[in-house]
């Protein structure tokens, strides 16, 4: 009998834990996604596919009649990825407070950001949102963005090319637009310059405190077990150690900052950065320090990687090329939020770009609550809800036929208007209430590198770059090797062809 009570208790166990399993797994079945087996889930297919999930997923939304898809993994929690506008609007907007970033988000990048808006949810991101919204406002930045990208534009990136071209030699367009990007952001949210476009300045220590922070925390998010990075942190080993230290560096250097700008600003001097408005404005100095950080993360890498897949891609497609160009010549002078906002063929271009190669591939939310989504799919709670800006760019029921060709008149009218597209179908910069902060910013950046580039060179890619590059999903869309270019003058070329 005493043998017999715990065998029973076992056998219980076991008959519960199997019929879970198999009703889970009947659940799914009338859901659409890679096929699924008891207790492994698609373990194995995810494996299979592991060096390709873009495609893949992308495959399998194309697939599903609700163009949503449920995975369950062994070791994983349940993931549902939709490619269907319908349910980006449910999650973004309609049903945003079941949504927030949740835990799994924060543990990732929670070290580095803290109680930053790009990490904080409910009422902490509703205050962060409020206060950022206030002080972000583009109208009262857009001068002083301007004034920022005219001399990383004038003193540096095109000094750079041109030395490139009267040398014929090759340049790495994503890294420059990475070290480009990093100094235009502090300087909007910090008020400081890095100077990390600047060969003849010493390597700038905070830049690669943020570039070792954002490489680690894209490999905690990429491991497939939580549980040993998380040993790892606790213990302050290897990789662990090193985003330790480079946090403690990012912290102590924007804390310094902070100091000092409170100095000069009571003797009177002016500043327009977002850093210079928190103090003014009379806010914590740990409040100031998370949000700068999370500005300087979100715009640090996004922009670049847009710009990098647009020149390869107007390099693959010269009559698109020449038409950027012809509007980037014809605003002669200086480039001004104006005359920005009336280039149309340039903002189509990276419309199209950023379709096919979103910088943000995909982007997961955690339910609060059980829901059910607009094409019947059950959400439980705590499910990873994942929107897939990549995968639907390459939606033919999105965006037709043609969707994997490069054709930015898709995005202008005839009288070469823009054509507006809902954002829960081009959910780039996400959509709802928490919307990209930086939207605008970005477009202006954008759009003055293109312009102040095209108008004055022509990039080629070098020999060893006409293969389709390949896309690496560190937390924006990295471009593997880099974009090695070649630079002419576009003056030249124009007599060469006049000949
Ligand atoms: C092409 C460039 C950009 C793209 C595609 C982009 C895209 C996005 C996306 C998808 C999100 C939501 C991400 C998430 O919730 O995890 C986001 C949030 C955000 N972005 Fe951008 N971004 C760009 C540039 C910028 C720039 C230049 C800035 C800063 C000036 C910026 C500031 C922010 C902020 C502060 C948030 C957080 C908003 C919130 O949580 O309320 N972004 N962006």
């Amino acid at each position: 009998m005493a043998i017999a009570i715990p065998f029973l208790f076992s056998f219980v166990f076991l008959f519960l834990l199997v019929s879970r399993l198999l009703s889970s797994s009947a659940a799914v079945s009338s859901s659409y996604g890679p096929k699924t087996h008891p207790v492994i889930g698609c373990l194995i297919r995810f494996y299979k596919n592991r060096h390709r999930l873009l495609d893949w997923y992308t495959e399998l939304l194309e697939a599903s009649p609700t163009q949503t898809i449920v995975m369950r993994r062994l070791g994983a929690r349940r993931t549902i990825v939709t490619a269907n506008p319908e349910n980006v609007e449910h999650v973004l907007k309609i049903n945003f407070p079941n949504y927030p970033k949740g835990r799994p988000f924060t543990e990732i990048l929670g070290d580095l950001l803290g109680c930053g808006i790009f990490s904080a949810d409910g009422e902490l991101w509703h205050t962060q949102r409020k206060l950022a919204s206030h002080e972000f406002s583009t109208r009262s930045l857009c001068d002083f963005v301007v004034n920022a990208l005219e001399f990383e534009t004038g003193e540096r990136l095109l000094p750079i090319l041109s030395s490139a071209c009267a040398h014929r030699g090759v340049v790495d367009m994503q890294e420059l637009l990475r070290r480009f990007a990093f100094d235009t952001i502090c300087k909007v949210s910090l008020g400081t310059d890095p100077g990390f476009l600047d060969a003849s300045l010493p390597e700038s220590p905070l830049a690669d405190a943020f570039e070792v922070a954002s490489a680690i925390s894209a490999k905690r998010g990429a491991a497939p077990v939580f549980a040993v990075w998380k040993a790892k942190r606790a213990l302050g080993l290897g990789s662990e150690g090193q985003l330790r230290a480079a946090v403690k560096l990012i912290h102590a250097s924007v804390m310094e900052i902070i100091r000092t700008r409170k100095t000069e600003i009571k003797k009177g001097t002016q500043h327009n950065d977002l850093l210079s408005r928190l103090i003014v404005g009379g806010h914590k100095d740990e409040v100031i320090r998370d949000m700068v950080i999370s500005f300087v993360m979100a715009g640090k890498d996004t922009t670049s990687a847009a710009l990098t897949w647009f020149f390869w891609l107007l390099s693959c497609h010269p009559e698109a090329e020449t038409e950027v160009a012809k509007e980037a010549k014809q605003a002669k002078g200086r480039l001004d939020y104006h005359t920005l906002k009336d280039m149309k063929v340039l903002e189509a271009c990276l419309c199209e770009c950023m379709r096919l190669y979103p910088p943000v591939l995909w982007d997961s939310k955690h339910a609060a609550y059980n829901d059910t989504l607009p094409d019947g799919t059950r959400i439980k709670k705590g499910d990873r809800v994942t929107y897939f800006p990549y995968g639907m760019g390459r939606s033919e029921k999105l965006w037709g036929k043609n969707c994997m060709e490069f054709d930015y008149r898709r995005w202008l009218s005839e009288s070469g208007e823009l054509v507006r597209q809902s954002p829960f179908k081009f959910p780039v910069f996400q959509a709802g209430p928490r919307v990209c902060l930086g939207k605008e910013m970005a477009f202006v950046q954008m759009k003055y590198v293109a312009a102040s580039v095209l108008r004055e060179f022509e990039l080629r890619r070098e020999e060893s770059a006409k293969q389709r590059p390949a896309l690496v999903p560190l937390l924006t869309a990295h471009m593997a090797g880099g974009l090695h270019m070649v630079v002419e003058k576009r003056e030249e070329m124009e007599s060469i062809c006049s000949l």
